[in-house]
């Protein structure tokens, strides 16, 4: 920004970039009909119609104009949620916004459903389960959290038998290298969880922890070539046990355990999972399998068994920070009123962008290197827990919903991606996740840096008022270190934001049906990897798999 006065022409070149480009607004999302929907459509109510007639009015207003018209805004709209300060006054949002919105929330019933999620109605409707991920944080019914306590316990009895040696391989040595086999939430959690956490607090004699997500040979391969059979334990993660890159690579994982120790590599086994007896056939001794909960969505497990690894890398103390972490959040969102309740305003946003300004991608940003596998993370459980278009009365949706969720490692994305925030013709609300400098000037730059990017995408360029208009919104989530309190905190916070999300949405959360027509494909054709006439495919399919060979 130079140095010349502020003088900000009245020009609608501060609106919202995508004025200038003649966009419609309203327009039924991808595939979506338009048209009376035959039942209660969430935007058919009075709230929903409100909002759309108050974005109508605000289209002309800018955050710079609201801030300045407010001394007060910054502290007005900032939260603290357990360790966590959460600045949201760089929004398009005014009192009447706030208001409007929470409107809605009542008019959805927010309150109702999460009454519902906590006393373990199945509201997870096609599957017939309850969400219950709070209660493996102390929340929820008492025979689910006894459960989850019980289910914990074996783990750290595993764990500890595991870390003290008492537990050995075959041939006697301690296992100091684990591979964790498993993908989407068997493995985006713990990994996160571990990347994020490790190199602070790894104790000096904790196994190194390799993760296989991918059915790439590289990724098991790659980490196998650096372990010893005989002090290797492989855990095989599958809440359904039946996915098949896990299955595939645990077998491998296996056939390299007898390649190197002979038949019998039980000792080198263990499984978490809801299928036991899968796990069993598979080869896992029954003391050796931990079962996952059938009430905890695999998006929302890491802090179940499913966090294995975490604990033999980091240790109780620091699994048990991370449950406390989210058991903060928990009960801030039961016990906060939605007026100050950050994961209902989070979602409320995330509404007021997706369905009111039409904005489709989301962004988030975390500066933290240790954090680079966050918007990994968050894509799993914003896309699949919400990437959804028929509602909880099986009808077609009359809104968009979940947005595209991405992002990058800031400073580095400065870099790379942000011209398009600053420039580009797109609404792209984002969360930037800062953690507070250490005495490092790096650590400063870095935070200070992601502060700067939040005040030019809000006040843009006054210079350059058409080029870099600003009014780019964005949610500053600021954690006071990176430790494992405050990451729970922050995978907390989104759980109860797409829960919130679902419930606006008036969709199911916590299902992912979309997931099983590519699998059934890739099924059908991996037998004949270079059949001339794989079965009735279209003709692209055909050829790229006449292409692929019989390799
Ligand atoms: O295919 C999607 C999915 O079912 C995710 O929901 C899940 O986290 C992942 O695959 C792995 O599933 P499982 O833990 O049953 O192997």
């Amino acid at each position: 920004m130079s140095g010349k006065p502020h003088h900000h022409p009245r020009s609608d070149a501060h609106n919202d970039p995508l004025d200038k480009l003649g966009h419609t607004r309203g327009h039924p999302p991808h595939g979506v009909q338009q048209g009376v929907a035959s039942h209660s459509a969430v935007s058919a109510s009075p709230e929903w119609q409100a909002l759309a007639a108050h974005q109508r009015s605000q289209r002309g207003t800018h955050m710079r104009d609201l801030f300045a018209a407010d001394p007060q805004r910054a502290q007005r709209h900032a939260i603290e949620a357990g360790p966590l300060f959460i600045d949201y006054s760089k929004h398009r949002i005014t009192d009447e916004t706030l208001t409007l919105l929470q409107r809605l929330a009542q008019a959805r019933d927010v309150a109702g459903w999460r009454a519902r999620m906590l006393a373990g109605e199945a509201i997870n409707t096609s599957e017939s389960r309850a969400a219950l991920h709070v209660a493996l944080r102390g929340s929820g019914p008492a025979l689910a959290q006894a459960e989850a306590r019980a289910a914990l316990e074996h783990m750290r009895t595993l764990s500890a038998a595991i870390r003290s040696g008492a537990w050995k391989g075959v041939t006697g040595k301690p296992f100091t290298d684990i591979i964790h086999i498993g993908i989407g939430g068997s493995d985006l959690g713990p990994r996160l969880a571990v990347q994020a956490l490790a190199a602070p607090l790894a104790p000096g004699n904790a196994p190194r922890t390799y993760f296989a997500a991918n059915i790439d040979p590289h990724e098991l391969d790659d980490a196998l070539r650096l372990c010893d059979p005989a002090s290797t334990l492989v855990i095989v993660i599958s809440k359904s046990f039946s996915t098949a890159e896990t299955l595939l690579n645990a077998r491998h994982a296996r056939d390299w355990l007898r390649a190197g120790l002979g038949a019998d590599v039980g000792a080198h086994l263990t499984a978490v999972t809801n299928n036991t007896a899968a796990a069993a056939q598979f080869g896992v001794a029954a003391d050796q399998i931990l079962s996952m909960p059938e009430w905890a969505g695999g998006r929302f497990s890491l802090w179940s068994t499913a966090g294995l690894s975490i604990l033999l890398t980091l240790g109780s103390e620091t699994f048990d920070a991370l449950l406390a972490g989210a058991a903060e959040i928990d009960r801030h969102f039961i016990e906060t009123p939605f007026e100050r309740n950050a994961p209902v305003l989070m979602a409320l946003l995330s509404v007021w962008y997706g369905n009111f300004w039409d904005a489709q991608i989301h962004a988030v940003l975390p500066y933290s290197k240790r954090l680079e596998l966050l918007p990994d993370y968050l894509q799993q459980l914003e896309m699949e827990s919400n990437g959804k278009r028929i509602d909880r009365q099986g009808k077609p949706v009359t809104h968009a919903t979940a947005p595209v969720i991405f992002g990058g490692t800031g400073a580095n994305s400065q870099h790379s991606f942000h011209q398009l925030f600053h420039q580009g013709t797109h609404l792209v609300p984002s969360d930037f996740v800062v953690t507070a400098p250490t005495g490092d000037a790096r650590s400063r730059m870095l935070a200070v840096n992601a502060v700067a990017q939040t005040a030019a995408l809000m006040s843009g360029d006054a210079d350059d008022p058409v080029g870099t208009p600003g009014n780019q919104p964005s949610t500053t989530i600021l954690l006071p270190a990176l430790n494992p309190r405050t990451l729970g905190a922050l995978l907390a916070l989104y759980e109860h934001k797409v829960f919130v999300e679902g419930v606006l949405w008036n969709i199911n959360s916590f299902d992912q049906p979309g997931v099983e027509l590519g699998k059934r494909i890739a099924t059908a054709l991996l037998p004949s990897p270079g059949a001339a006439s794989p079965p009735a495919m279209d003709s692209s399919t055909r050829a790229l798999m006449h292409r692929l060979g019989g390799t």
